[in-house]
């Protein structure tokens, strides 16, 4: 039996130029933190700064994307290494770097999607106040503007990744920086600052070149009232889905004055049950005995969903006519047997949703590596490849879902010719 029939995905066909990706983010993946994120210190007692050095040698790690097939990689670029203050001029050596980790993916015909804020402001902007600061758009668009200007080979931008998890845990929860609880005020204005930041960003893409495709990554669940009757499970539930979720999104879409969006990111982490003002999932302590009981799965941080993802993604395309990626999807869990499934779950889903009219164009998995995981440290084990954080080299080993995915790709694929040697 081949990989795929094991897996249960034999005989699923995608479109040719399907893309089939995976994903990282600086602060997760570089170490030598250069933005409000150094010093950091994880529940579990690790430091941000650590990092799996993919900024020393990004080649180990890309070469892993290569030999797995994939033709789609998404990374980002991080704003604080890039731009030393306000409206100054790029770190020179810094976009070297960055020119030759693109580089290295174009010439292999992996088409990369570049995220330009993922949860991490510079420091200078930290200090005066990050995305509540009035002036933090303006920054922003005179960031994104030089970085288009150094035409880098990129297509797809990602603007900013999931705002409405950024506002929550920076300015209500309060657990990542800058440690704000209960800030309704400000999270408002950052939320009001990071959607006209879109807005502009997207403008200076487009206007250096007009083939630019950018929009968000928005964080997607299935919400459900923990207790079916209780009227605040229900409010709050109500709230998630249409204020958190939907107008959230179409504040990215439309700004009323032209400003839009090329594609909607989907990042999808699964179910999440509502209860009063916090939620019942692993991450918040409720043990995953106690998702087996009600006979749903769950790994080490949420309720697992991977039907709902067939749902999602045609109601999106009947919604708003854009392009859809899945620009996130993952399991952090040390049962690989699990990750197999789970995965395979989802691309059934993926598929199954594609057939049902959805306009999805990608699959980019979460992540390529373990990595940090922000207010949780590096125990959440997300990657394609475990790193082994013991080892003087930090070892990566591939896992068996990398096996599947290798040959879902390999299976559905047409890759562009390759360029470079
Ligand atoms: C974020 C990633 C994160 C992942 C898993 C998403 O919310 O974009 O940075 O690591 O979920 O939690």
């Amino acid at each position: 039996m081949s990989v795929l029939e094991k897996a249960g995905l034999g005989g699923l066909h995608f479109p040719p130029e399907f893309l089939w990706g995976s994903a990282t983010s600086p602060t997760q993946v570089e170490g030598e933190t250069c933005n409000e994120w150094a010093g950091f210190i994880a529940r579990d007692g690790s430091h941000a700064d650590e990092g799996c050095e993919g900024w020393h040698d990004f080649e180990r790690d890309f070469q892993l994307i290569d030999d797995l097939n994939l033709n789609a990689f998404r990374l980002g670029l991080d704003w604080g290494r890039l731009q030393p203050g306000p409206g100054q001029p790029l770190n020179e050596a810094v976009v070297e770097r960055y020119r030759e980790m693109l580089g290295w993916l174009t010439g292999r015909g992996i088409v990369p999607f570049v995220t330009l804020f993922h949860f991490a402001c510079p420091q200078w902007l930290a200090q005066i106040g990050g995305w509540t600061n009035p002036q933090c758009p303006a920054f922003f668009a005179d960031f994104v503007r030089r970085v288009a200007e150094l035409d880098l080979p990129v297509q797809h931008w990602v603007t900013v990744n999931e705002p409405e998890v950024y506002l929550t845990m920076a300015y209500l929860i309060g657990i990542f920086p800058p440690h704000k609880r209960f800030s309704f005020t400000l999270a408002w204005k950052a939320f009001r600052n990071l959607s006209a930041g879109h807005h502009l960003a997207r403008a200076a893409l487009k206007s250096h070149n007009p083939d630019a495709q950018a929009g968000i990554a928005k964080h997607f669940k299935f919400f459900m009232p923990h207790r079916r009757w209780h009227l605040i499970d229900r409010v709050n539930v109500w709230l998630c889905k249409h204020l958190f979720t939907l107008r959230m999104l179409e504040a990215f879409l439309d700004d009323g004055k032209g400003g839009g969006s090329d594609f909607i990111g989907v990042n999808y982490y699964g179910r999440m049950r509502v209860k009063g003002f916090g939620d019942i999932s692993p991450v918040s302590g409720t043990p995953a005995s106690y998702f087996h009981a009600l006979d749903s799965s769950c790994d080490d941080m949420w309720e697992q969903d991977p039907q709902w993802l067939a749902k999602l993604l045609p109601s999106l395309t009947r919604r708003y006519h854009l392009p859809l990626y899945i620009t996130e999807a993952g399991f952090a869990t040390a049962d690989e047997d699990l990750r197999v499934r789970l995965f395979a779950e989802h691309i059934q889903s993926v598929h199954a949703a594609l057939e049902n009219g959805a306009d999805i164009r990608g699959f980019f998995y979460w992540a390529l590596t373990d990595n940090f995981e922000w207010a949780e440290g590096y125990t959440k084990k997300f990657g394609l490849a475990g790193v082994d954080f013991a080892s003087e080299n930090r070892d990566r080993q591939l896992r068996p879902v990398a096996a599947v995915y290798a040959a879902i790709s390999k299976h559905s694929t047409r890759r562009p010719p390759r360029h470079a040697g």
